[in-house]
């Protein structure tokens, strides 16, 4: 026999495959006034990218319809203005505002039925105005209904705008604890409407400019400063400073996401999380009646005040933003925090979340961060006592 042509010698079959594959995302963020104005060219601009008019289920938060009711009108005249761009695909949704539209389920069944009787595709559109949780509601279902519609957010509050409605995350709120249910899922786009925000009220009003402070201190010390400086006018509710800090964090924000590396937090640390394990605790012991951006605050102070115990960062750094955030109007403290057992169980349940190894970022400087993975349970008391003292003078 030819050894040549002999047959080849069988080859035992790979166990596994493994390889790796990109995904190309774009993150849009607009930044405008009066997205409904007539002539505003804005959203024409962000739809047009296939056979127009797109169709498009509009969802609107309730607690906004009630501050601006004439905005409803508004929305439907610029659809009929736009009938060659835009199409309405179902009647106008309105969603009850706040955390109970993320508590109970019925807002998320009624969502995705309406989806499903407008005959929404994947390439229509999902059109969301309101809070982080209208948000954080509708971008779950347009997420989930046909495994992903498209989702424009128009955020309505400083948090929404400063910091989630510019983020990847959607979810409710299951079994008592807040986003158990959710997903990753960049939106279409995000636009960022200014003429919204005066007709807030001023706690939420407030409460968006604790999201900006963290992100100034984990990447920032320069927006930090300006924050600072800029803190009694936005008290003040001075648009200008305002919108500028508001539109500096959005963008932070967005290079995290797009920049970092890490969008859809695959591994263990949560930078953008910073103050949050005590914040998310605090939410839920006080039954939501705690702003997102109020626990936050409360949640930032603690965490720099155990760090300036346990030597981590310089005794100046806590003052200086418990100064800035009360400055600002924001609580640093709440009787909550006394509660420590439930309070530590949110260690606990941050850990459960990410799963794994507990991973918290702290700030050493405004502008440097850094992961620890465990936090001492004493000095986490001694830094309760410590914040109370602080808060009260
Ligand atoms: N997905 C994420 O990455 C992420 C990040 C941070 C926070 N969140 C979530 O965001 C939610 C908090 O969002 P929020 O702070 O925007 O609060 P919110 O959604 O509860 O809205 C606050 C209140 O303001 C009202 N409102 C909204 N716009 C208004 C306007 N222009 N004028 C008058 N009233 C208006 C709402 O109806 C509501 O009553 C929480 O559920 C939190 O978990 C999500
Ligand atoms: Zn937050």
């Amino acid at each position: 026999m030819n050894p040549e042509i002999a047959s080849p010698v069988p080859q035992t079959p790979p166990t596994h495959l493994c390889q790796p594959f990109q995904v190309q995302w774009q993150h849009r963020l607009y930044f405008a006034q009066n997205v409904f104005s007539l002539t505003s060219s804005v959203l024409p601009d962000v739809i047009a990218f296939d056979p127009l008019p797109a169709r498009v289920l509009v969802v609107v938060d309730q607690g906004l319809l009630n501050a601006q009711p004439q905005y409803l009108d508004e929305i439907i005249r610029f659809f009929q203005h736009h009938t060659a761009a835009l199409t309405l695909a179902g009647p106008i949704i309105q969603i009850p505002s706040g955390e109970l539209c993320k508590n109970d389920r019925r807002y998320f069944d009624l969502l995705c039925q309406a989806l499903h009787d407008a005959r929404l595709d994947r390439h229509s559109y999902v059109l969301v105005i309101g809070g982080g949780a209208v948000l954080d509601l509708t971008g779950f279902a347009a997420a989930i209904v046909h495994r992903g519609v498209r989702l424009i957010r128009i955020p309505s509050t400083t948090l929404a705008q400063a910091d989630s409605g510019v983020g990847v995350k959607n979810g409710i709120n299951a079994f008592g604890q807040k986003n158990f249910l959710g997903t990753f899922s960049p939106p279409w786009a995000v636009i960022n409407d200014e003429a919204l925000l005066p007709t807030l009220p001023h706690h939420h009003w407030i409460s968006g400019f604790s999201e900006a402070v963290k992100v100034a201190l984990l990447k920032d010390s320069a927006f930090f400063d300006q924050i600072q400086h800029h803190a009694p006018a936005i008290a003040q509710r001075h648009m200008p400073p305002a919108v500028a800090i508001i539109r500096r964090a959005a963008e932070l924000h967005l290079r995290h996401i797009t920049q970092g590396g890490d969008p859809f937090e695959l591994t263990r640390a949560r930078p953008l999380d910073f103050g949050h394990w005590s914040a998310h605790k605090l939410e839920s012991l006080s039954r939501f009646s705690l702003p997102h951006g109020h626990a936050v605050a409360i949640g930032l102070a603690l965490d720099l005040v155990y760090s300036e115990l346990i030597g981590l960062c310089t005794p100046p750094l806590a003052n200086q933003v418990i100064a800035c955030l009360k400055t600002l109007g924001l609580p640093v403290w709440h009787e909550l925090l006394t509660h420590t057992e439930p309070l530590l169980e949110g260690l606990e349940e941050f850990r459960e979340h990410l799963g794994g190894q507990l991973t918290i970022t702290l700030v050493r400087n405004p502008g440097e961060s850094l992961d620890v993975h465990e936090m001492d349970q004493s000095a986490i008391l001694r830094a309760v006592q410590k914040l109370a003292e602080i808060a009260s003078t």
